[in-house]
């Protein structure tokens, strides 16, 4: 199977000895502690998972500095987005300054219990034109109305960082019992399937017919064994469609339509980016994490708006170092309906063009259910339709 990232072995950050991790969770109840912000507790869970590897927790300005503007750790590792532990003042309490331990709390979970145990190795304040850079070299903007920017602009200035022990994966097991899945695990899954190629989707959709065929598609051109789904189960913006009702819409999906045995639903714990191609290069790390061959990139993966081109998120690996990442990227061209071959076809491989095709993206499916229109089997699967169309008439009747 395909190396983790920068090591010979996962390094899944979860205490998995049981007396080990209830020592370290009463230990944790009296340390000084600090409430985390949502996007640093989802990258405990994937620090947790091994998805991570080999990083040992969260980045000091330095190393986050390095990473934004070079993509790669002061150590050279390749890395693409600055993971960190950032604090409003209120948090920065004289214990939690004082202390060599701390206790990390969970935003995500009822009575926010710690969820990992931090080794302060520094305490810094980033000054506004280190907050600058990072956001604008990670999202490529600066621009509050993008919907990831807020998540790293508005959480304070004090960085806390070192190596952390997690203590459990937040609300995603219980939440998400059937797909929510450790890199640990995809390897262990992947390994009894006997799966030797596999090519991975990233997904934060219900998946439409476009999705389906760029699966299909990037199965048969890098003769992968498996398909892994692996969807993104945290936190989204206002408007994308909730995790549960993605998970139901996409077995259905699977079950009717791809051969038994063939595909593989999971997810993880990570709140979505929308940082383009920047994120393209970490959903990249994480797959080879998991034991994926190949990753999918179409176009405006990871996007928003208007705020990249379609392909940069394909272009920007084209500038990475030679060995930076193993996993192969199948590059996705546009995938649409064409009214002339009556499929989906991905346009560099159908000789129509212009008027003949219809456009199928996760934006225009959410619009057309917003306006309580029936979905038109161009876009989605009628298996797929009816739960969704479900779950939007029962959010607009609430
Ligand atoms: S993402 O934010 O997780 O990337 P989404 O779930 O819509 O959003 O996309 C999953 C993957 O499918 C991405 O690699 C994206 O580029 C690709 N994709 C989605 N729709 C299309 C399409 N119509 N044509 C080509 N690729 C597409």
């Amino acid at each position: 199977m395909i190396k983790p990232h920068g090591a010979e072995t996962l390094k899944p950050l979860y205490v998995s000895d049981d007396a080990q991790r209830a020592e370290l969770t009463k230990e944790a109840e009296q340390l000084p502690s600090v409430l985390l912000s949502s996007g640093a507790a989802a990258s405990a869970v994937m620090l947790a998972s091994g998805y991570f590897t080999p990083l040992t927790g969260y980045m000091n300005i330095a190393e986050a500095t390095s990473v934004a503007a070079d993509m790669k750790l002061p150590n050279g590792l390749f890395w693409p987005v600055p993971i960190m532990n950032i604090v409003p003042s209120e948090q920065l309490t004289d214990a939690v300054k004082n202390a060599d331990r701390i206790a990390l709390r969970d935003p995500n979970v009822e009575g926010n219990p710690p969820i990992a145990v931090m080794k302060v190795s520094a305490i810094e304040t980033l000054s506004a034109d280190q907050k600058q850079l990072l956001i604008e070299k990670t999202f490529g903007t600066t621009d509050p109305e993008h919907p990831g920017v807020p998540a790293f602009a508005d959480v304070g200035d004090n960085v806390l960082s070192g190596p952390i022990e997690v203590l459990n994966y937040s609300y995603f097991p219980e939440d998400f019992p059937d797909t929510f899945r450790t890199a640990v695990e995809i390897r262990e899954d992947i390994a009894a399937r006997g799966w030797n190629t596999v090519v991975a989707f990233q997904t934060r959709n219900p998946m439409h017919r476009a999705h389906e065929e760029l699966c299909k598609i990037a199965q048969r051109e890098v003769n992968a064994d498996g398909i892994l789904i692996h969807m993104l189960l945290g936190k989204l913006k206002p408007g994308d469609i909730p995790a549960a009702v993605r998970d139901a819409s996409i077995r259905a999906m699977v079950q009717h339509y791809f051969p038994e045995n063939t595909v593989s639903i999971t997810g993880y714990g990570f709140d979505m980016l929308y940082a383009g191609p920047r994120e393209a290069l970490l959903h990249a790390v994480f797959r080879q994490n998991s034991g994926a061959s190949h990753f999918i990139v179409g176009r405006d993966h990871a996007g928003a708006g208007d705020y990249y081109g379609p392909f940069e998120a394909q272009e920007i690996f084209d500038g990475i170092p030679e060995g930076a990442l193993e996993i192969g990227i199948f590059r996705g061209d546009f995938t649409v309906w064409c009214k002339q071959c009556n499929e989906i076809v991905m346009m560099r491989d159908c000789p129509h063009g212009g008027d003949d095709y219809f456009n199928v993206s996760g934006t225009r499916q959410r619009e057309i259910l917003a306006a309580g229109e029936p979905l038109p089997p161009e876009i989605a699967r009628p298996e797929v339709a009816e739960i969704l169309m479900e779950y939007y008439q029962a959010e607009a009747n609430a």
